[in-house]
């Protein structure tokens, strides 16, 4: 860095000296990106290897730390004064990079389906390589210009996001993560409640409905992303940005394991099947890479209705301690949610 006697210049030199570092921030989530599946395959191989428990969970955390690293970086590249080009592309990046649990499973189901086997590592590996050849082709250093988030379109769209959110939430999504926490006293009751509840999501009507609310919400929210990526933003507005990308992609994927994966080929698609059993999650070399995949889903799914619901209060005039707290609230349930559903995938019973 360059010194300068003059205060005010010295503030610009070091401005800019923190910025050019924020030009380069996509770099992390990319490596983080890349060594993803590594971290899966060498906790795997601990496991079959015996190695203590603690080795297979350290590593195991170190899968969980890419999203994590990916949502630090979403948050710092939006917490700068001046956005350039160069930043909105590090935290779409990192936006990738959060949601890879979803887009590493949904390229392995892809490639089974193709009957390409052992070769997802490299496939994964490659297409991070082109994609960054392509960001960087189009990206600048110039600031970006941010998106009236006013605008009356734009304002209708993520009204209609949420309210079909909500009617998601209350037909489908409320009872079947209900229906996931049941799985810690075992496959039995969880299969008990599952067949109860497939009367109602599996009904000829409600399930074409229920589908197409969750494409509707893949679209918006492609929609709603792209000015979100380009403004200033707090800590609680990245993680709904970094959860809506998780969702998507994880919403894409887990959808086309049930439908193409699973029952298009007559597969029973119940808890058994959800956690790999009998084999399990951690020691499947394919089905370990489900374990950040579901855990991390639950966990987004409630934090992001948690921030929509900030967002809500915010627009209604609530005060700021109240809507914080309540924000920071039902995150709070959904860690807790998302430790019981993971405990039961791994074996816990109760
Ligand atoms: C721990 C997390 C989760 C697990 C283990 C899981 C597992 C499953 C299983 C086994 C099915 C098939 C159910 C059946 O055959 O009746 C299913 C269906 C489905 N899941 Fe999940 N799921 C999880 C979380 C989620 C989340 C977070 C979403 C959405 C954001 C979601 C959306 C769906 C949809 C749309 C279906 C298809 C429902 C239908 O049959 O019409 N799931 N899931």
């Amino acid at each position: 860095m360059m010194l300068t006697a003059n205060p005010a210049a010295r503030n610009l030199v070091e401005t800019e000296s923190v910025s050019v570092l924020f030009e380069w921030l996509w770099l992390l989530p990319f490596a983080a990106a890349l060594y993803y599946p590594w971290a899966l395959s060498w906790s795997n191989q601990a496991h079959l290897s015996g190695a203590s428990p603690l080795v297979t969970v350290a590593i195991m955390l170190t899968a969980y730390a890419v999203p994590a690293m990916a949502f630090i970086c979403v948050y710092l590249t939006g917490a700068q004064p001046v956005i350039s080009g160069r930043m909105v592309l590090a935290r779409r990046l990192a936006c990738l990079a959060v949601a890879a649990p979803p887009a590493y499973t949904l390229l392995g189901v892809l490639l089974y389906l193709m009957k390409i086997y052992g070769h997802d590592i490299a496939v994964w590996t490659g297409l991070w390589l082109a994609l960054i050849g392509y960001f960087t082709m189009h990206s600048s250093t110039k600031p970006v210009v941010s998106f009236p988030a006013s605008d009356s379109a734009y304002r209708r769209l993520r009204v209609a996001h949420g309210i079909s959110s909500l009617a998601i939430m209350v037909a489908f999504l409320a009872p079947h993560l209900f229906n996931h926490l049941l799985g810690v006293f075992g496959a039995d009751v969880h299969r008990a409640v599952m067949e109860a509840l497939r009367v109602v999501y599996r009904n000829a009507v409600l399930e074409p409905i229920i589908i197409v609310a969750f494409f509707f919400q893949i679209l918006s929210g492609l929609v709603l992303i792209r000015p979100k990526t380009i403004s200033r933003a707090d800590m609680l507005d990245a993680l709904q940005t970094a959860s809506g990308a998780y969702l998507t992609l994880f919403i894409a994927s887990h959808i086309n394991s049930v439908f193409t994966l699973a029952r298009y080929f007559g597969t029973e698609t119940d808890y058994k099947w959800a956690v790999a059993d009998p084999v399990g999650l951690v020691a499947d070399a394919w089905s370990i890479r489900l374990l950040p995949h579901y855990s991390l889903a639950v966990f987004f799914l409630i934090a992001h209705l948690a921030c929509g619901m900030r967002v809500v209060m915010r627009n209604h005039d609530v005060r700021p301690a109240v809507y914080s707290a309540s924000t920071w609230g039902v995150i709070l349930v959904g860690g807790l949610v998302t430790a019981i559903i993971t405990a039961g995938m791994i074996g816990a019973r109760l």
